[in-house]
């Protein structure tokens, strides 16, 4: 039978050129559209959370697609979620870095008092590609004063080097390109 990490590798596309030229884009959506497959993601990140042992006290999610497999992870295993969002979408007082996109600046944001300091936490998205998104939250995870045991990640693009931007914090990651 089909390992649960070819059942994830067989429900990703690619679409070339978007959403720009020379850029191959990674596409989850028949991930969340086939049931087995998005069991099979869930049930390889928990795998990894028990066999290094994890203490996690709460999933913290990126915006956007760390929302789609952030709250499933943190159910399982019975920890709260919490939301990093891009700037200005979340309510009351709000902690916010500033982060390198490919053209410009991009600010993520957290609310003040989703962490507590000494919580430790795992961050999760659907992609890691030069690790500046993930970069961003692990800094505001340092504002709080958070413990960041790892970043998790359904894909990573292997030649933009954002695991070692990420260091000295670990990278879990099902499918490589
Ligand atoms: C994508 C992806 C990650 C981020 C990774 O999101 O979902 O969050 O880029 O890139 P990086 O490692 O170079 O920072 P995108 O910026 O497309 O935003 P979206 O989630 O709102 O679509």
């Amino acid at each position: 039978t089909e390992s649960k990490l070819q059942q994830v590798h067989k429900h990703i596309r690619a679409f070339p050129d978007f959403p720009k030229k020379g850029i191959m884009f990674r596409d989850i959506c028949p991930i969340l559209k086939d049931p087995a497959a998005l069991t099979a993601v869930i049930d390889l990140f928990e795998d990894h959370v028990r066999k290094n042992h994890l203490q996690v006290d709460l999933i913290v999610g990126l915006d956007a697609r760390g929302f789609l497999f952030g709250p499933l992870l943190a159910q399982r295993l019975d920890v709260g979620f919490v939301l990093v969002r891009k700037k200005g979408k979340l309510p009351g007082n709000t902690v916010t870095v500033e982060y390198d996109l490919e053209y410009g600046k991009a600010e993520a944001e957290i609310q003040e008092d989703a962490v507590a300091p000494g919580q430790t936490i795992l961050l999760i998205d659907d992609l890691l590609a030069t690790g500046g998104t993930l970069y961003a939250a692990c800094e505001l995870m340092k504002k709080q004063q958070a413990e960041v045991l790892g970043c998790m990640v359904v894909i990573e693009l292997k030649e933009l080097n954002g695991r070692d931007k990420l260091k000295p914090h670990n990278v879990f990651s099902l499918v490589q390109y």
